[in-house]
Parts: C-alpha cells; structure tokens; sequence
C-alpha cells in the first residue's frame, strides 16, 4: 500500500490502473499504426505528459520517433487562428507524418484544438490525440481525444507528472488535492 501523501484527499488512478491503461491504450495504437507506411511520431507536450508518454511509449513496439512541445493556448473560440505560443517546438518535420500528440489532460481541449491544426497545417498526414485523463465536463471547444485513459470529474487533480504550481509531479499516482491545499491562496 503505497503512502498517500498528506496534501491528497484521495486516489483516483493507482499505479496499477495506470499500467493498465498504458497497456491497453498502447495496444489499441499498435493495431491501429502497425500497416501504416508512414513515419510515426509521437509529440509529448511537456511538461505533465512526460511520465504517461515514457510508460505508453515504451509499450508500442513500431518503430517512431519521439518529439517534444512545450506550448500556451489562451483566447476562446474555436478559431484555428487562436493564440498558441509555442516555447518548445519540435526538431522535426512531420510532413506526410502520423503524429500522435500525447497529453496527460484535456480540459477546455484548447490546447490540442491549436496544436492539431498547427501540425495540419505543418502537413502532417495524420494527428491524433491520446491522453491520460480527459475532464469531460469542462470543455469549451469541441475536441474529442482519439485514445482517452480515463475519464475524471471536475476536480483539481495532482500526479504522475500533474502539478500545483510545479509541485506533486512526481507522485506515483493521479490524485484529488485537498481543496485546503489551494483555498487559501
Ligand atoms: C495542461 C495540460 C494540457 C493543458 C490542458 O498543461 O498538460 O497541456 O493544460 O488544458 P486545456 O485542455 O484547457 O487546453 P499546463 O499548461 O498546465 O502545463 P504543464 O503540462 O507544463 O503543467
């Protein structure tokens, strides 16, 4: 039983149904990539995907390569011109690639709006979604995740790469924080 650190109220996925979903989401992409043709490239957006990504992509036996992005998506809308800034951008070029964004969260689905129209745009052949953990009830774009792990309710989550101003990243596990932890500030 793993200690639950003071800061967390409870537990929503252990590092057991995180090894599961990695499994089974992993799977899922291998099937669906394995006859392609094309090169396949997975881009984690940093800095909360890194743990899910290193776990999921350790599970696909293709061959891939593995880029990095690290971006800030503001304004509202469902323009394809809206704001993304981008401060880590990707040492590759996807043209006529299969790229597969990799995030720990979606929550107003902003980000990956942009970001799939950007690599589109950049001629990617294809760019699909995964992500981890998926906040249905706070959308205001209409994004959909092509791979979801898991599906949470509206709450602060902390975790396996998840922060509070920088903070709990590393804990093995994704779990509520304590309302307590930021109520006061
Ligand atoms: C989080 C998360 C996604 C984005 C999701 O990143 O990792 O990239 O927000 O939100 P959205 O669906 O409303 O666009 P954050 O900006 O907190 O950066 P971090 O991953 O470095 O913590």
């Amino acid at each position: 039983m793993q200690q639950l650190h003071p800061d967390v109220e409870r537990i929503l996925a252990d590092e057991k149904q995180i090894d599961e979903i990695t499994t089974r989401l992993a799977k899922t992409i291998t099937k669906d990539y394995q006859n392609s043709g094309r090169d396949l490239v997975f881009v984690v957006i940093l800095k909360g995907s890194i743990f899910f990504a290193t776990d999921l992509i350790r599970k696909v036996p293709l061959d891939c390569n593995i880029e990095f992005m690290k971006v800030s998506s503001y304004g509202a809308g469902t323009t394809t011109s809206g704001f993304i800034q981008v401060h880590v951008d990707l040492k590759r070029d996807v043209k006529d690639a299969d790229v597969i964004l990799v995030e720990d969260i979606i929550d107003s689905g902003r980000t990956l709006e942009k970001l799939s129209h950007l690599l589109a745009n950049r001629g990617a052949h294809s760019v699909k979604c995964c992500t981890l953990l998926d906040k249905p009830e706070r959308r205001q774009v209409p994004l959909k995740a092509d791979y979801t792990g898991m599906e949470i309710p509206d709450e602060f989550v902390v975790g396996y790469g998840l922060d509070y101003n920088e903070r709990y990243r590393n804990l093995p596990y994704v779990g509520i924080l304590k309302r307590s932890v930021y109520a006061s500030e």
